[in-house]
């Protein structure tokens, strides 16, 4: 009997983390942070230039090209969400592997590095 609370409540919790989604507000608070997009750059440089390319605009690998991250239209038609989401869960079928294994505080930091991109850089900062 007094084992049902326990149970229950880390039920709860692994139901609160294991979405893996931050809320809008992380997002909205990492993309805005000039620290996460710092450490998000030396991630990106370690980890993504390979195939992204310096300055995440090299479009030149394999069949399915990876976006300009720089340009204009690829900043206004993703979220931040929509970057996580990708980052986090690669696309499959193609080279972009996922990274959820990086954490989310480096998923996080990813995203505001890519949205500080660009015009994305003007569109975030109020
Ligand atoms: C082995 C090559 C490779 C590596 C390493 C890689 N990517 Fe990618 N990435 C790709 C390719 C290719 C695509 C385009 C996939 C497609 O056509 O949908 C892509 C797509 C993406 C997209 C989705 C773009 C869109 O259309 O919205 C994001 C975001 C992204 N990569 C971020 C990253 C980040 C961040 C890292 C490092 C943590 C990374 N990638 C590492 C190859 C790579």
């Amino acid at each position: 009997m007094t084992m049902g609370l326990p149970v229950a409540l880390s039920g709860l919790l692994l139901l609160g983390c294991g979405g893996g989604e931050p809320t809008d507000a992380a997002l909205n608070e990492a993309v805005a942070s000039p620290e996460a997009r710092a450490r998000g750059r030396v991630l990106f440089e370690d980890r993504c230039r390979q195939c992204h390319g310096p300055n995440a605009a090299q479009r030149t690998r394999g069949a399915r090209q990876p976006p300009d991250f720089n340009a204009a239209a690829w900043q206004q038609s993703r979220t931040p969400r929509m970057v996580y989401r990708a980052v986090r869960d690669g696309r499959p079928g193609t080279a972009m592997p996922g990274w959820k294994s990086l954490g989310d505080r480096a998923l996080l930091d990813l995203v505001a590095y890519l949205k500080s991109r660009g015009a994305g850089a003007r569109v975030t900062r109020q």
